[in-house]
């Protein structure tokens, strides 16, 4: 019987995200949380996820993405900023574990066909295998969306399209830094390397989330609209979402580098043409290095996590290739289905 999220009871909550967003920082809601709460916001959980996934609903799956950034985004929360966080709380990691399963079984089945070709490709020429992989994916930079952003896109579409990229590129660095913990061979010195980059070589200024943030703001994006989750279509909640669940289970770190790979493979060419379309409505330069950077940062980013990182990984543990290379094919999934959206959204403006 679910009474917290019933629209009759709309002064608890009507939707599993507004139970999050509400109690997620509320101080004292460990002890208010008992053990009745708690099931029924697991047994709500179970019915969108029945929903989402077994009856494709958009609203549900819109529920529980918006729920499940909202309380993983909590674990990088600074509690003195906070009257409390509460993402640890049984409640909470109950959700996100329930809904992590529920989404990579999703995945698995639309995509096990792309799976299982890269995972045979890649026993005889990995570093071959993926890019190639990545090259032929309809969701590169030939998606037609990279060509609208150069060529017809205005400056408001444009600012939708940074904003709407926001919620992933802005945890990037943090994500990047999950990896680090208990990796101790040569492998630590390169994700060292490209978290290094992402603190900008160690000068505030040039943190990336901090440079991404003075561009957005030059160009006219405040934190009301780069903060706001429910501004985010659900294609972008899944990606940092995807991105988070694999950065905070340990289980995924194999996952979690191939998902990296895939990442550092298809910015450049994507950003590129975003320059081209920024300085085609008069953005200058000057108010742009975070994408410039990342056109010829990336390249080097890419070669160096495929060579010090992916394949040595897979050379000594040659069983988590499947892992890594899961990684790789839900990463691009994931990017395309952004791109047939964000090009729909942007159009429509
Ligand atoms: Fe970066
Ligand atoms: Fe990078």
């Amino acid at each position: 019987m679910n009474q917290l999220f019933k629209p009759s009871n709309a002064k608890i909550a009507t939707s599993l995200f507004s139970f999050a967003q509400s109690n997620v920082y509320k101080k004292g809601f460990d002890r208010e949380c008992t053990s009745d709460i708690e099931e029924e916001a697991v047994s709500y959980t179970k019915q969108l996820i029945e929903k989402a996934f077994g009856q494709a609903d958009p609203d549900a799956l819109l529920d529980l993405h918006r729920t499940v950034f909202q309380i993983l985004t909590a674990n990088f929360a600074l509690h003195w900023k906070k009257d409390a966080i509460n993402a640890q709380l049984p409640v909470f990691m109950r959700i996100v574990h329930l809904f992590s399963e529920a989404v990579d079984a999703s995945d698995r089945k639309r995509l096990s066909g792309d799976f299982d070709a890269l995972v045979a490709a890649g026993k005889d020429d990995l570093s071959g295998a993926i890019k190639e992989h990545v090259k032929q994916h309809p969701h590169n930079v030939h998606h037609p969306v990279f060509d609208f952003l150069e060529h017809e896109a205005t400056f408001e579409q444009l600012s939708e399209f940074i904003v709407q990229e926001a919620p992933f590129d802005m945890l990037f660095g943090d994500i990047v830094s999950l990896m680090l913990p208990g990796i101790y061979d040569e492998m630590k010195m390169e994700i060292l390397n490209n978290y290094l980059d992402e603190m900008g070589e160690m000068k505030v200024d040039g943190v990336h989330r901090t440079m991404r943030v003075n561009m957005m703001e030059k160009i006219g994006i405040t934190a009301e609209r780069y903060e706001n989750i429910e501004g985010f279509c659900v294609e972008e909640l899944a990606l940092a979402n995807m991105y988070m669940l694999a950065g905070f289970n340990r289980n995924k770190l194999a996952e979690l580098i191939g998902m990296l790979l895939a990442t550092e493979e298809v910015v450049p060419g994507r950003l590129r043409k975003q320059v081209f379309g920024w300085r085609r409505v008069g953005v200058p330069d000057e108010n742009m290095p975070y994408l410039i950077q990342h056109i010829s940062l990336d390249v080097v980013h890419a070669s160096g996590w495929m060579d010090n990182v992916v394949l040595p990984l897979i050379s000594e543990n040659p069983n988590v290739l499947p892992d890594m290379i899961w990684g790789v094919v839900r990463r691009l999934d994931a990017a395309g289905t952004i791109c047939d959206v964000l090009l729909e959204r942007m159009k429509k403006m």
